[in-house]
């Protein structure tokens, strides 16, 4: 979680990107970061409630309800709620970040659904074109919105042929069935990659997620490279996410056919068997 703006991802490399200091933001633990015992939202809340902490009162609170490039984090319910109503409290402006983990990646169109958060600002892209063209959102409560039409425009903003196709992939949330899809090729998925996390757990740690997003931990980051290196020597584009780069990320297209993503996830475990095998004969 991020208070402020920029800085928004637990992944250095990726902020490092920026290429200047993400200055005005102050990174605060995710959930998890400090371990299952304890709530990092503990450690915020005091420092909210301490006027000499050395922590302003922030304008906003911005989240991913799972870390995606942080190594698909995924916070509990619990934990969202509660920031939620800290930030209510404070009279602190919640901004979901759902541009990886919108759009039904998880299931239901937005992430946040699933914990039940009324976010002020909501940031969108990635599918929401639903074909990956150009296309960006910011949903603003209507009472926040103090821009006038037009005045925060671009030379390469609204991208006529990304609206079109953006507002024909809105069909796909007349009923739930894209919901139920998503859902049931996440289960899939979980199970593969449990399957592979089960026949290598000296490397393996876990398999955390939700729907069509799904990671695999590894202890090293070198073992989740070497894996995603060879998948991509099979035909196969695999990313990986994590501070060291040690979470192998499965983030298939939502309408990806069973036997794809079947296919798919057979190069992941036939690599596994051949990178990290190869790492125990090398032991031998
Ligand atoms: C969670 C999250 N937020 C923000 C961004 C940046 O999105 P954009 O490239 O649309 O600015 C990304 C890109 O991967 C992301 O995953």
């Amino acid at each position: 979680m991020t208070l402020g703006a920029l800085a928004v991802t637990g992944n250095a490399s990726k902020r490092a990107g920026a290429g200047v200091p993400l200055g005005n933001t102050v990174p605060m633990p995710y959930d998890g970061y400090l371990g299952a015992g304890v709530d990092t939202l503990d450690y915020f809340e005091a420092l909210l409630g301490d006027p000499s902490s050395g922590l302003d009162l922030p304008a906003a609170v911005i989240v991913e309800p799972i870390q995606a490039e942080g190594g698909v984090n995924v916070a509990r319910a619990e934990w969202l709620t509660r920031l939620a109503a800290l930030a209510q409290r404070h009279g602190i402006l919640l901004i979901a970040d759902e541009i990886q983990v919108g759009c039904g990646r998880t299931g239901p169109f937005f992430c946040f659904e699933s914990a039940g958060l009324r976010p002020d600002l909501v940031v969108l892209s990635k599918s929401i074109s639903g074909l990956g063209l150009p296309m960006a959102l910011v949903l603003i409560r209507p009472d926040l919105d103090i821009w006038k039409p037009g005045e925060h425009n671009g030379t390469f903003r609204g991208n006529n042929l990304a609206f079109v196709a953006g507002a024909a992939a809105l069909a796909y949330w007349e009923d739930d069935s894209l919901t139920r899809d998503v859902q049931a090729k996440g289960e899939r998925v979980c199970e593969r990659l449990g399957r592979i996390a089960a026949v290598h757990p000296e490397t393996a740690v876990e398999v955390r997620g939700r729907g069509l997003i799904q990671g695999l931990a590894f202890r090293s980051g070198e073992d989740a490279t070497k894996v995603a290196r060879a998948a991509f020597e099979r035909g196969l584009i695999i990313e990986t996410a994590g501070p060291r780069d040690q979470v192998l990320k499965v983030l298939p297209p939502l309408l990806i056919e069973p036997a794809d993503l079947d296919a798919g996830l057979d190069i992941v475990e036939e690599s596994a068997a051949a990178v990290l095998a190869g790492a125990v004969e090398a032991l031998a």
